[in-house]
């Protein structure tokens, strides 16, 4: 008899050899059609993430659409929200993480922890983001997130459709096989709003503390917790293994 992990495996398989080749808006619309009212899609008002909002608007909006508020954001990307919600007239679900973990966590390990080291750093992601990330994708079957191959090493070898064993979840990548000058050219084309961070040099943007202007020729995540070696680069919501 099959076991679950190994059926999931299976399905995904099939879904990617029957996906092959599909644009982004033929990959979501696959999954609002045949998951409804189960597909969630997490943003973090990112430039790929205007993309996928503006392509949902398009497909109907039957998605619950969230961001998850690590209390470290941006002005800039609080704006966004609002704008995003006005312009597609989607309701953005706003997570925060559990009061009470970050206040135990700043008590012990101070407001700024995440400079100290890898451990501190990845604990607070795990508090503001991924234990909210978990609440948010709870009762979802189906997960769509922004990521693209070329964002970064650990990223190149992602699919368009994946199972994720730690959430049990189906997750789906559309922009996947996106480029940078693609995504642009498309946000200019449908005039889509963005960050105003976008242009003063970031070009990934996560929370405030640990994102900085990226110079030319650099990586696009190399402004996300520079100080760390890029191996450590992960928050963890798309690397973690249980
Ligand atoms: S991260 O893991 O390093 O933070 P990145 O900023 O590249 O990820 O974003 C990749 C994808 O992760 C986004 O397209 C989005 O789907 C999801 N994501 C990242 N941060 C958030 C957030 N704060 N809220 C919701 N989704 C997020
Ligand atoms: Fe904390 Fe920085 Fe991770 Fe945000 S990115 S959750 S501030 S360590």
């Amino acid at each position: 008899m099959l076991n679950v992990l190994t059926y999931m495996k299976e399905q995904v398989d099939h879904y990617n050899a029957m996906l092959k080749g599909s644009s982004p808006q033929e990959v979501l619309s696959f999954f609002l059609e045949n998951f409804p009212g189960k597909v969630a899609f997490s943003s973090s008002m990112g430039a790929e993430d205007q993309v996928i909002t503006q392509m949902l608007a398009g497909l109907g909006g039957n998605c619950c659409i969230f961001t998850l508020d690590t209390g470290r954001m941006f002005a800039e990307t609080y704006e966004l929200i609002q704008k995003t919600q006005a312009r597609y007239k989607l309701p953005i679900k706003v997570y925060f993480p559990d009061a009470s973990h970050v206040e135990d966590m700043v008590q012990s390990k101070g407001i700024n922890l995440f400079y100290d080291n890898v451990d501190n750093r990845k604990l607070c992601c795990h508090i503001r983001k991924i234990l909210p990330l978990e609440r948010a994708l709870q009762g979802y079957a189906v997960w769509i997130t922004g990521l693209r191959s070329q964002q970064s090493p650990t990223r190149t070898n992602l699919s368009v459709v994946e199972w994720q064993e730690p959430y049990r979840i189906i997750k789906v990548n559309p922009l996947l096989a996106w480029d940078e000058k693609q995504t642009w050219d498309y946000i200019y084309h449908h005039k889509i709003p963005f960050s105003s961070l976008h242009t003063q040099g970031y070009a990934s943007i996560g929370c405030q503390p640990c994102t900085r202007p990226i110079l030319p020729g650099e990586d696009v995540r190399a402004g996300r917790w520079w100080w760390e070696s890029p191996q450590s680069k992960e928050c963890g919501l798309h690397s973690r293994k249980a």
